[in-house]
């Protein structure tokens, strides 16, 4: 499967805001959670709808509604968070589950320190979050967690990708669309994205 790769000037717009390093912690976050709702946007073209009858002032009227409480909203801690707040908005029934990660610094690879999830996580439309897929260890480490608690639907949501952690994700998780808000040219040799926005999880906790 492609990645899905949000194509809009509303997003270069917002995405060009975020990288700036003169971007304070506010606007950083309030970017981060209108670019989730344009990925969730995105995310749910595929979803399925079930048949209801509501009454408008009107009349009578046969119409569809989204089942909000089979999806489950799953970031990756810390940054993973940022993206809550807006994709919440959308689907405010949502279960939210949490998954802690962090990278060892001098291996870059993840590091589990934390795993809980909603109750049926199994049956749910799970959408994990965060805003950077860099080797892509984080999000290979939480889809295979996932997996093995019996997930079978998985979408991954992140504002900017390697091309790097793509393919790694493509090609241990085929069946988990990816969906960015931008693909960034590469990874420099510490494992940060260029030209990227830095350490999101700092960013949007101004702890450095
Ligand atoms: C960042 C980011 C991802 C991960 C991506 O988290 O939020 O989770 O790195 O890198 P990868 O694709 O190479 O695994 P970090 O480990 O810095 O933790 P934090 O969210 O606590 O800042
Ligand atoms: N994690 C981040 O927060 N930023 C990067 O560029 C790479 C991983």
């Amino acid at each position: 499967m492609k990645e899905i790769v949000l194509n809009h000037p509303l997003i270069t717009h917002k995405l060009a805001i975020l990288r700036d390093k003169n971007t304070g912690t506010k606007e950083f976050r309030e970017l981060i959670s209108e670019i989730s709702i344009l990925l969730c946007y995105e995310a749910t073209k595929d979803a399925k709808l079930h048949s209801a009858e509501i009454e408008t002032p009107l009349e009578k009227y046969k119409t569809k509604k989204l089942n909000e409480d089979d999806y489950a909203f799953v970031p990756i801690l810390r940054a993973g968070m940022s993206m809550v707040e807006g994709i919440i908005k959308v689907i405010p029934n949502a279960k939210i589950g949490h998954i802690g990660l962090y990278r060892n610094e001098e291996t870059l690879e993840p590091v589990e320190y934390y795993y809980k999830m909603p109750e049926n996580i199994k049956k749910r439309q799970v959408f994990i979050l965060d805003p950077m897929l860099a080797t892509g260890g984080s999000a290979i480490a939480t889809i295979d967690r996932l997996k093995k608690d019996g997930v079978k639907n998985i979408k991954f949501l992140c504002v900017i990708a390697a091309p790097d952690g793509v393919k790694a994700v493509q090609s241990k998780h085929p069946d988990v669309q990816i969906y960015c808000a931008s693909v960034d040219r590469k990874l420099n040799d510490v494992g940060y994205i260029l030209p990227g926005l830095g350490d999101a999880g700092d960013r949007v906790y101004g702890t450095k």
